[in-house]
């Protein structure tokens, strides 16, 4: 059986949710191993969120915010890039590939930017295998779950 990762993308209103939401109109294909949760700003990020979503069983994490200088909540995004940087240090002393978790910025006008990079995590995250912070599910032996 082939491995498909589970990627959660957090994404800002005003630029990565709204270029998602482009894509979608341009029909443009992208894996659909992605969830997106839309933040008001990925200033809102915090590390325990992305630190969660791993330890919850995702496998990468993209956080998309406004281009540098764009944020409507003036640094919002530049605070985001700082705490991604630490929690890419701390997974980098844990063991797991920083590689899983990146930052990226855009404008609501980059539907297809969005969709390249969607392509490209999912291809490097497929790459990666399954997060070693997964838990693995086991089946229940029929005999004991009676
Ligand atoms: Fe988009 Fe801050 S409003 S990153």
């Amino acid at each position: 059986m082939t491995f498909e990762p589970k990627i959660l993308a957090l994404c800002c209103h005003y630029c990565a949710y709204a270029a998602a939401d482009l894509a979608g109109s341009m029909r443009l294909q992208y894996p659909p191993n992605i969830r997106v949760l839309r933040l008001p700003c990925t200033g809102k990020v915090d590390t325990g969120y992305i630190l969660r979503a791993f330890e919850k069983g995702i496998d990468g994490v993209i956080v998309a915010g406004c281009l540098e200088g764009g944020c409507h909540f003036q640094e919002g995004n530049l605070r985001a890039k700082k705490r991604v940087t630490l929690v890419r240090e701390l997974m980098s002393e844990a063991g797991v590939e920083q590689e899983r978790l990146e930052m990226f910025n855009l404008s609501s006008a980059q539907g297809q930017t969005f969709s390249d990079i969607v392509e490209m995590m999912t291809k490097r995250i497929k790459e990666l295998g399954p997060s070693p912070l997964r838990k693995e599910v086991k089946r229940v032996p029929e005999e004991i779950a009676r």
